[in-house]
């Protein structure tokens, strides 16, 4: 019998923002494609693991069907299992490869792949195509993503030497271990600071040491890990009449993301597949999120900057700077930034910044006139010059519908069921925008007890019945706070800035 590698050690089953419907087919939209509801649609997942990022679509979207396909029996059973508590009837997860697919499941208007093509052999990649190109509708959109070089390249290298370290080791977690235990002893084993060999293995030692064991074992210890250049995927996936459409990451596309000296080189390519070759050369990029549909449908490769206009329009900008006329207007820990000096657009940035929702384009226009009193059409012709480029420098993101969770705290506030339902096994949870959190255990606590009838006081008071049972502490310089009125003080901030911090993260009902 054959050791299933995802049954000895499951994969973390997230959520993955950029493989969403929505997402998948707002990047259609962009690119002009007439691309299926996401409302009453066909979905199919190829190597979903145990759910993690196909069953809060499923919770989501009741109307639309859902089917997920994996060959590790355990991951499916977690997954069903899941399902099955949640009573979602709109999906199944299904125990097969993608290779014996049977023939009824067909007609899928999504279909997505993630982190499964470069990590499988050659066979099931062939199938992973011939399927996508078989059962994707004809109006529809897959993801696939993969690792690529040159990011993937020196990683490689690295990845052999720890595969033969480990080759004779008998469990994952040793295995794990001496993956990381070699590479620092290669980083200790160097002698000249800042040569290549020793910046690479540094940097890799990093991307251990910060993610857990089975992400290790499954993404540097696979039996099979094979990166593509963007060129060559596109090459295959044409093969298989399948066509370009885009990233899903929208900043991997554009040219102005670049430094100067790059944009200028490549100002005059206009092939989308070759100008963002050159970016990954130029980017050493390590990972692509590709969007697919059947070879022959037109594309327009101008985006029309109005198009914005039909979306919810979320900032992920999260300061402002002023530097003398300009404001830079910018996103923590990122470094991404945009800059103006120009009136209508500051006034626009800074209602949303202020907001810090998603909004209509007509809700934002409504609320930058009536902060700043300059007209509709100044701050429209401001918004339009500006929102796409933002979008695609990663600083705003579109969503074709408006916030299926609240953006505005309400007096008796109700976590959303699938977060109420997650919170049950542990504290990792997908938020109401298809992220993954891993949330502090006092928070995952304190978020489980929303269930729409605890008023802000009746919180507290539970907050301070769990000080009292010496669960929660409140200090101030280090010292227990014994004051009762200091103590109240303290108490009513935390759970004023818990109540942000799950409103903030879409962790609340409507
Ligand atoms: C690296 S995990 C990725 C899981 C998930 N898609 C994600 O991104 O978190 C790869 C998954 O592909 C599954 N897999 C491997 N070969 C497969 C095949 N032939 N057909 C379907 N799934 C397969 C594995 O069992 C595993 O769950």
């Amino acid at each position: 019998m054959t050791t299933n590698f995802y049954d000895l050690v499951p994969y973390g089953s997230y959520a993955y923002p950029r493989t969403h419907i929505a997402h998948l087919h707002t990047v259609g939209r962009l690119f002009g494609l007439t691309v299926p509801s996401y409302h009453a649609a066909r979905v199919l997942e190829i190597g979903c693991a145990s759910g993690g990022n196909i069953i809060p679509m499923a919770a989501q979207y009741p109307r639309s069907h859902f089917v997920g396909v994996d060959i590790s029996k355990s991951q499916i059973m977690a997954g069903q299992k899941m399902i099955s508590e949640l009573g979602l009837g709109n999906i199944t997860l299904r125990e097969i490869g993608i290779e014996e697919l049977p023939r009824e499941l067909s007609g899928f208007d999504y279909i997505i792949c993630h982190g499964v093509f470069s990590w499988v052999p050659d066979h099931v990649r062939t199938a992973i195509l011939r399927e996508i190109r078989d059962r994707l509708s004809p109006d529809g959109v897959a993801l696939v993503s993969y690792n690529v070089l040159p990011g993937w390249g020196l990683v490689q290298t690295l990845r052999e030497m720890m595969l033969f370290h480990c080759k004779a080791l008998p469990t994952p977690e040793e295995k794990v271990a001496q993956a990381r235990a070699l590479l620092r002893f290669i980083k200790d084993a160097q002698t000249t600071a800042n040569n290549a060999y020793s910046m690479a293995v540094e940097h890799e030692l990093a991307v251990l040491e910060s993610n857990p064991d089975w992400y290790i074992f499954h993404d540097h210890l696979e039996s099979d890990n094979k990166p593509f250049f963007f060129h060559q995927f596109i090459e295959t996936a044409g093969q298989f009449g399948l066509g370009y459409v885009g990233d899903a990451d929208l900043t991997a596309m554009l040219l102005d993301n670049a430094p100067p000296p790059v944009v200028e080189t490549l100002k005059g390519v206009t092939d989308p597949v070759q100008l963002e070759q050159y970016l990954d050369f130029a980017a050493n990029r390590r990972f692509r999120s590709t969007i697919l549909c059947h070879a022959g449908r037109t594309l327009s490769r101008t985006i029309d900057a109005k198009l914005t206009r039909a979306f919810y329009l979320q900032p992920a900008i999260d300061q402002v700077s002023i530097d003398g006329e300009k404001h830079i207007f910018g996103q923590n820990g990122t470094g991404r930034a945009f800059v103006t000096d120009e009136p209508a657009t500051i006034a626009a940035l800074k209602v949303m910044l202020e907001i810090s929702a998603p909004l209509s384009f007509d809700e934002l226009v409504g609320a930058a006139v009536q902060a700043s009193g300059l007209s509709t059409a100044v701050i429209e012709i401001a918004l339009d010059a500006i929102l796409m480029r933002m979008a695609f420098a990663g600083l705003i993101r579109l969503s074709p519908e408006a916030p299926s969770y609240a953006t505005r705290l309400k007096p008796t506030p109700k976590v959303l069921p699938l977060v109420r339902n997650q919170l049950d096994r542990g504290n990792t949870v997908v938020n109401g925008r298809h992220e993954t959190l891993q949330l502090p255990p006092v928070s995952a606590r304190i978020l489980s007890w929303l269930d729409g009838s605890r008023s802000r006081e009746d919180i507290i008071k539970s907050v301070s019945c769990l000080v009292e049972n010496g669960e929660f502490f409140l200090e101030s310089d280090g010292k227990p706070i014994v004051e009762a009125k200091e103590r109240y003080a303290v108490l009513a901030e935390t759970v004023d800035s818990l109540l942000s911090y799950f409103l903030a993260n879409a962790l609340l009902e409507l």
